[in-house]
């Protein structure tokens, strides 16, 4: 028989319950299992009252986003035996609204993200039948940007957003400089309102901890320093050059 390891699941139901409680679960250790296969486990053997989000199992869609030892972490992609020998806490993933269990409500991010228009934008579409091309040098500008799977880990650790749920966030502002560093784009200066607004860039007090907890390797903190620079050095132009010469 395989060894058991304990998952210590948070369960809610805010129509029913005045707190949050826990509740754990026996599981099989097993060395290919990640949290998310002891979830499934606990769905499809132990309680199939239990709900969480996931899709694609494999690092991708972004859906399975929960706190794992009080650190947002994909399940998908953290192993038991890495957390070994447990109990494993698995809660929501902080800083957001709990619908119930570990599904949490991402509403904010889906009405923060098209502020920063995250599309190519051009001033004048090419014909249908042309391409716009790009050097893999061009390519390498954003491309780690490019690489964000809206996950929200990055909310669930920013402190800043823990406190100020105006704040655009890093995953938007990531996002934003994705397009504005593509060489395809034309739409910085339309993005330039929404990100040097006092709830954009400037709020962030480069903590770093969206860099930390990201899955998939992209900067948003270092993104975010840059775009600062953009920004700044953008105003001082405004300010010394006369008009018509920017
Ligand atoms: Fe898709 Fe984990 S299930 S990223």
């Amino acid at each position: 028989m395989a060894d058991l390891i304990t998952l210590r699941v948070t369960r809610y139901r805010p129509e029913n319950d005045t707190e949050p409680t826990t509740q754990d679960y026996e599981i099989p250790l097993r060395k290919e299992w990640a949290v998310l296969d002891g979830l499934n486990h606990i769905k499809d053997h132990l309680d199939g009252t239990l709900s969480y989000r996931w899709s694609c199992r494999m690092g991708i869609c972004g859906s399975c986003g929960m706190t794992v030892n009080g650190e947002p972490r994909l399940t998908c992609a953290t192993f038991l035996e890495d957390c070994a020998p447990g109990p494993i806490r698995v809660e929501p993933l902080r800083n957001f609204p709990v619908i119930r269990d570990l599904v949490v409500e991402i509403g904010d991010f889906m009405r923060k993200l098209p502020q920063v228009k995250p599309w190519v934008i051009r001033e004048e579409e090419a014909s249908i039948d042309s391409e716009y091309l790009q050097t893999p040098a061009e390519l390498d500008q954003y491309k780690q940007f490019s690489m964000c799977i809206n996950c929200m880990l990055c909310y669930s650790a920013c402190p800043v957003y823990a406190l100020d749920k105006d704040f655009l966030g890093p995953a938007a502002i990531a996002l934003a400089q994705r397009y504005n560093l593509d060489s395809r784009d034309q739409g910085s200066a339309e993005r330039m309102d929404v990100l040097s607004a006092a709830e954009g860039i400037w709020s962030c007090t480069f903590v770093g901890e969206c860099t930390t907890a990201c899955p998939k390797g992209v900067d948003p903190a270092g993104a975010i320093q840059r775009y600062k620079f953009t920004a700044a050095m953008e105003s001082l132009k405004a300010f010394l050059l006369p008009r018509g010469t920017r």
